[in-house]
């Protein structure tokens, strides 16, 4: 039996990365699915790649770093049984070398978009449902600065949103790390790599994730429905190095 079936489920991201892998396994159980991305084209061929797996997928088009717009988007959107935010721009370094406006950028990503996005999905979300949002580890705070505040904030997000959503709906998060995804679309391909290497040492488990690993842990936070207020690292224990 498969708890997705004839849910709807809106994917903040899902044309691309981890967003689209959740969107897909999600289409694979039967779901509805709304997506949500800035790139009209990125869209429209997720939306090919979704219908061809046999699922109903409308696309959505909004910059969520745009307040108004996102108040937009959620007008716009029916009622749904979970949401999934895969919003949150990066940055690495540490505080003292830095410019205030990108730490600011990067919590505003991170932390007030995806607070505006919970404010607004609290309305429309189902009863039974939930709200999944990305957060992030493998930095330590004097070497990704903004990013590291963005994730506690996202972690702080997802436990206060728990308790004043319950017991109509769960929020929760996943936390990556370091990850071979189009997020590094703009990074020369050796500088990946170079990445990904210093990753594979640096994680216990000796290699970086696969996306599914990724992708299947907020199917778990969808379906599982006595866990709210969690962040769920899925992170090969990076934190737990020297
Ligand atoms: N990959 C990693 O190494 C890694 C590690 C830790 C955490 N994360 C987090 O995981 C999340 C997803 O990353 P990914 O690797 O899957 O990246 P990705 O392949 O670039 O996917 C990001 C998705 O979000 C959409 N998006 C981004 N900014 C948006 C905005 N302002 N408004 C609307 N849609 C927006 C993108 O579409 P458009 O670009 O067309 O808008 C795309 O669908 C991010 O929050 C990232 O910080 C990633």
């Amino acid at each position: 039996m498969n708890a997705l079936r004839d849910k709807t489920v809106v994917v903040i991201g899902g044309s691309s990365g981890i967003g689209l892998r959740v969107a897909q396994l999600v289409a694979d159980e039967g779901a509805r699915l709304l997506i949500v991305g800035r790139d009209t084209g990125r869209l429209q061929a997720a939306q090919a790649d979704l219908q061809a797996r046999g699922a109903t997928v409308g696309i959505h088009q909004a910059d969520a770093h745009d307040h108004t717009a996102l108040a937009s988007l959620f007008d716009e959107l029916p009622a749904f049984d979970h949401l999934v935010s895969m919003i949150g721009d990066v940055m690495g370094g540490g505080f003292i070398g830095a410019d205030i406006a990108v730490i600011r950028h990067v919590i505003e990503s991170k932390f007030f978009t995806n607070l505006r996005i919970g404010q607004l999905a609290a309305t429309k979300v189902r009863e039974g449902g939930s709200l999944v949002f990305t957060s992030g580890t493998g930095g330590r705070a004097q070497d990704a600065c903004a990013s590291y505040v963005g994730n506690l904030g996202i972690n702080a997000l997802v436990e206060g949103l728990a308790v004043e959503l319950a017991p109509k709906a769960r929020v929760n998060a996943v936390s990556p790390t370091w990850t071979v995804t189009p997020f590094w679309r703009d990074v020369p391909p050796a500088q990946v790599e170079a990445t990904r290497a210093h990753f594979e040492q640096v994680i216990p488990l000796k290699r970086t994730a696969r996306i599914d690993e990724l992708a299947s842990a907020y199917l778990f936070l969808m379906n599982n429905g006595f866990v709210t207020g969690q962040h769920i690292a899925v992170d090969g224990g990076i934190m737990l190095g020297a």
